[in-house]
């Protein structure tokens, strides 16, 4: 059987390792994998290479990013594109596609699926909001970085008597902030899921020099919003793909916190620096098992199901569960976090 494989949407941390063991299971199983660049753009533009089991791709497995490359494809020239795209894997005399990417990426291999194209998917996103699977490769990746920056930013707010506001990626959904904020032994930890009030934030960061800890670390997910009516915010807006933009809430939470309390607040964006560089040995294992499993069950003849982690096991669930609404932070794990605040 032949193979496809592509990766799309914002990139990630364990893509390669799912690339590498994509090809290495189909080599194995006496078949061939071709790659698309850029995510949907390059399978509607036919821009494809061959991919083989060599010592490129086997050392591929800590390389952060894509070797595909990424992109994204507004879904309406991706729609208007079946025809071209049914097209181009029939020349490539493609059997299945395997699918890596997020939320959006989940759904567009979906409607492929409903469309008559065997498709299997692969959830990946360092935010962790993929429904249907306990976790995406990324996410510890991210948490990771985002944790140690965390550790640093605790000495220097401590010698300086600061408070720290560190934003972290999370555009929709709290993954990130609440798992960080709780490894790094954050102050106060502010999530989209739940709107906040800068009353709440400056009472965590007063208990502290009160007790004579002069200092705070406060997490903020890019995405958090003030509850209505607490706070001035910029309300941002929402992009072509219907992305939620970014508002810069950490920087306006800490002259918000400065200006109520006088406290000296300094910010810290993490940005992209947690999306970039080598895997975790957890993603590693996390994005190699998902290859694997997506490549036998595309070579089974399974098709419209995406790999998941449901407690320690991999198992199949149909893509219609993995996509329509987000995973978000359940309240009951913000209120463990908040236990910890102040
Ligand atoms: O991959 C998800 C994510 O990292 C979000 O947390 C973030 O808001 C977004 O991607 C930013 O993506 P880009 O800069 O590629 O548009």
């Amino acid at each position: 059987m032949r193979l496809a494989t592509l990766t799309s949407g914002g990139d990630c941390p364990g893509l390669n390792a799912v690339i590498r063991a994509v090809v290495r299971t189909a080599n194995k199983m006496d078949s061939t994998v071709i790659g698309y660049e850029d995510g949907w753009v390059g399978l509607l533009e036919d821009r494809r290479r061959d991919l083989y089991d060599d010592a490129y791709i086997d050392k591929i497995l800590l390389r952060g990013g894509t070797i595909l490359g990424t992109g994204r494809l507004h879904p309406d020239k991706f729609k208007a594109g079946l025809d071209q795209i049914k097209s181009n894997l029939e020349d490539a005399k493609v059997d299945a596609l395997i699918a890596i990417g997020g939320e959006g990426t989940l759904k567009g291999a979906k409607w492929l699926s409903d469309n008559s194209v065997p498709v299997i998917g692969v959830p990946k996103t360092i935010d962790n909001d993929v429904n249907a699977t306990n976790y995406t490769f990324g996410f510890d990746t991210a948490v990771s970085v985002a944790t140690d920056a965390i550790d640093r930013l605790h000495t220097t707010a401590e010698s300086h008597e600061r408070i720290l506001v560190v934003e972290v990626m999370g555009r929709h959904v709290g993954w990130i902030a609440l798992h960080a904020g709780m490894a790094g032994g954050a102050h106060h930890t502010v999530i989209p899921e739940e709107p906040f009030d800068v009353a709440d934030i400056c009472k965590s960061m007063e208990r502290r020099f009160q007790m004579g800890e002069k200092y705070g670390i406060v997490v903020v997910a890019e995405g958090a919003m003030p509850k209505e009516g607490t706070m001035q915010a910029d309300e941002g807006g929402i992009d072509e793909f219907g992305h939620k933009t970014f508002t810069g809430i950490g920087q306006q939470i800490a002259d918000e916190i400065h200006r109520r309390t006088g406290y000296d607040v300094r910010t810290t964006v993490l940005g992209h620096i947690q999306r970039g560089g080598t895997p975790t040995a957890y993603d590693r294992v996390l994005a190699t098992r998902y290859g694997v499993h997506a490549t036998k069950a595309a070579l089974a003849g399974d098709s419209g199901k995406c790999v998941s982690l449901q407690g320690e096991a991999i198992s199949l669930v149909d893509l219609e569960d993995a996509v329509g609404k987000l995973k978000v932070v359940p309240p009951e794990r913000y209120a463990t976090a908040r236990a910890l605040f102040g």
